[in-house]
C-alpha cells in the first residue's frame, strides 16, 4: 500500500505512513501563474493507494480528483480516498429554496474516481451516504482527549444539543461529567449561548467541537462559562479551519488553551488523528 496527498495534509500523511508502515508515493506539486494547480506523480502507483486530501479549501477538491486522475490512468486500479476534513460538509441540506446540497454535489464527483472513502467527524454523520462508493466515518473522540488529558479537565461541554454525543464520548474516556450549552446561531459568524445554570464554578471545563471557523462559539461559550464562575475554559476540537482572524480573536480572550487536531494542519494542531486512520487503513 502507497500513501500520499495531494496539497492538504503532508505531516498528517507521513504520521499514518509511518504507523502503518507504508511508503510515501513521490509527487511534485506547482502552481501555475493563474493559479491553476498542478500535481504529478513522479514514482508508477502500486495497486492499492491511499489518498489522505481534504476537500478544504477549494483547491482541495480540485487536487482530490486530478491526483485520482493521476493515480488511475497510471495503474492505481483501488483508491482509498480519506478526508481528514471534509469541506463543504456544513450544506449538507438544503436550507433554503434554491439552494445545492454542496456536500452530496463533492460526495458524487469524488465518488467517480475513489475506490472508497474515510471521513473524519464530518459535519453530520449522515454525509456518507452522499457517496456512491463505500464511505466510512471516524471520529477523533481518543485524539480529543489526548489533548484534555493533561488539563486536569473536570467537565465536558458541547456546544449544543446536536453536539452530545461527542462530548459524551470524551468525557466517557477521561472519566468526568459532560453537559451541553445551548447555542443560537444569529449568522454566520454570530452565536448566542443562552444563559443555562451550570454547576462550573471552581472547576475546569473543556468546550469540545467539530470545528471552529470565526470561533464565535468558542468565545461566546467561553464568556459565559467564565461568567457563571468556570476557573479555566479550554476548548478542544477537531477542525481548526481558524477564519476571519479567528486566532487573534481567541488570543485576546480569557481561554486557557485552545487545542486542535491535524486534520487541518496549523499551528494550534497538537493532536493528531493518525492513529484512528491507520487503524481504519490496515
Ligand atoms: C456548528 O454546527 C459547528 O459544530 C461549529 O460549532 C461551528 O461551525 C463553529 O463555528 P464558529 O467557530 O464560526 O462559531
Amino acid at each position: 500500500m502507497q500513501i500520499l496527498t495531494a496539497v492538504s495534509s503532508p505531516i498528517l500523511t507521513y504520521r499514518i505512513a509511518k504507523e502503518i508502515k507504508a511508503k510515501i508515493l513521490p509527487t511534485e506539486r506547482k502552481k501555475f501563474p493563474d493559479g491553476e494547480i498542478y500535481i504529478r506523480l513522479l514514482e508508477k502507483p502500486e495497486n492499492d493507494v491511499v489518498l489522505i486530501q481534504n476537500t478544504y479549501p477549494n483547491e482541495g477538491i480540485i487536487a482530490a480528483i486530478i491526483a485520482m486522475q493521476a493515480l488511475k490512468s497510471e495503474g492505481a486500479n483501488d483508491i482509498t480516498l480519506v478526508i481528514p476534513y471534509f469541506g463543504y460538509g456544513r450544506q449538507d441540506r438544503k436550507f433554503l429554496d434554491g439552494e445545492p446540497v454542496s456536500a452530496e454535489a463533492i460526495a458524487k464527483i469524488l465518488s467517480v474516481y475513489a475506490d472508497r472513502v474515510i471521513l473524519i467527524d464530518p459535519h453530520k454523520d449522515y454525509i456518507k451516504e452522499f457517496f456512491d462508493v463505500e464511505a466510512k466515518v471516524l471520529h477523533a473522540y481518543e485524539t480529543l482527549a489526548e489533548m484534555l488529558y493533561p488539563l486536569d479537565v473536570d467537565l465536558i461541554l458541547a456546544p449544543d444539543a446536536g453536539a452530545v454525543d461527542r462530548a459524551k464520548n470524551v468525557a466517557k474516556i477521561l472519566g468526568v461529567d459532560w453537559d451541553y450549552l445551548e447555542k443560537r446561531r444569529l449568522s454566520g459568524e454570530e452565536v448566542e449561548i443562552k444563559p443555562k445554570e451550570l454547576d462550573v464554578e471552581g472547576k475546569n471545563v473543556a468546550i469540545v467541537d467539530d470545528i471552529i471557523s470565526t470561533g464565535g462559539t468558542i468565545i461566546e461559550a467561553t464568556k459565559a462559562l467564565k461568567s457563571q464562575g468556570a476557573v479555566n475554559v479550554y476548548a478542544a476540537c477537531v477542525h481548526g479551519l481558524f477564519t476571519n482572524f479567528a486566532i487573534h480573536k481567541l488570543a485576546q480572550l480569557s481561554i486557557d488553551d485552545v487545542r486542535v487536531t491535524d486534520t487541518i494542519e496549523g499551528p494550534l494542531s497538537v493532536g493528531s488523528v493518525a492513529p484512528i486512520i491507520a487503524r481504519a487503513l490496515v
